[in-house]
């Protein structure tokens, strides 16, 4: 299993002391930082863009991990790369153009090969000097993502349905996190929705390596020790 990271996810911090609370989540002990990109569309909210993330990256040298929750993700890893972002990860369901499109056919729309846009996109984002991570949300099956994993750097499993902080953790997506841990021993997994002290062990047992958490730490009353237990579940 790869390193452990502990990435708080900004969405639940206060969006008007961004960099503070992005320096303040560092000092604690955040490996990196989970920036929520929400279009408005892909998911029924609106977060932030790249002049953010720009802007950002002058106050903190940590790792930016990116999670575009948008309808078109090949229309912004430009500007990501040019504002600094880490790690770009993107939505198969938004890639393969949309949840239908993914699902046409008995093995999804391309079965084994995949779909060419999606392999182009993850050449196109690490071209640009960003890490890539693919991510389904969770009515989307696992399998899908298989043509995808050798190429990419990290595959995010979302235990919620994405657009919100706050929601509960969905205990059947683990069956998604133990198919990829038993085939991909050393792949980069990051889960991502309701993690939190008393979720972590299923998450940690099933093989996730990569934690966000955005509640559980920004409303924590000790930061610093929720996210000292997420790591300490990992590593244990
Ligand atoms: C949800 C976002 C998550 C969210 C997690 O769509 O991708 O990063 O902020 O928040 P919690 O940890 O509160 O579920």
């Amino acid at each position: 299993r790869p390193p452990t990271a502990i990435s708080p996810s900004i969405l639940s911090s206060d969006f008007a002391r961004l960099a503070d609370e992005c320096e303040r989540m560092v000092r604690l002990g955040a490996d990196w930082l989970h920036v929520a990109v929400m279009d408005g569309h892909f998911v029924p909210n609106l977060t932030l863009g790249a002049p953010i993330v720009k802007s950002l990256r002058r106050h903190t040298p940590a790792f930016l991990d990116v999670h575009l929750m948008v309808t078109n993700p090949a229309q912004w890893f430009q500007d990501f790369a040019a504002a600094d972002a880490s790690m770009y990860t993107f939505h198969l369901e938004a890639a393969a153009g949309g949840a239908d499109a993914l699902r046409a056919g008995p093995a999804g729309a391309a079965g084994e090969a995949g779909i060419p846009a999606v392999h182009d996109l993850i050449a196109a984002v690490k071209a640009a000097g960003m890490l890539c991570g693919i991510t389904v949300k969770p009515n989307t099956p696992v399998e899908l993502l298989l043509p995808y994993v050798q190429s990419v750097d990290m595959v995010l499993v979302m235990t919620v349905e994405p657009g919100f902080g706050g929601q509960s953790f969905m205990p059947a997506m683990m069956d998604k996190v133990r198919f990829l841990r038993s085939r991909f021993p050393d792949l980069y997994i990051e889960v991502d929705g309701g993690l939190a002290p008393d979720t972590i062990q299923q998450a940690a047992a099933a093989g996730a390596n990569a934690i966000v958490a955005g509640s559980a730490i920004f409303g924590a009353a000790d930061p610093r020790a929720v996210i000292q237990q997420l790591r300490a579940a990992v590593d244990a």
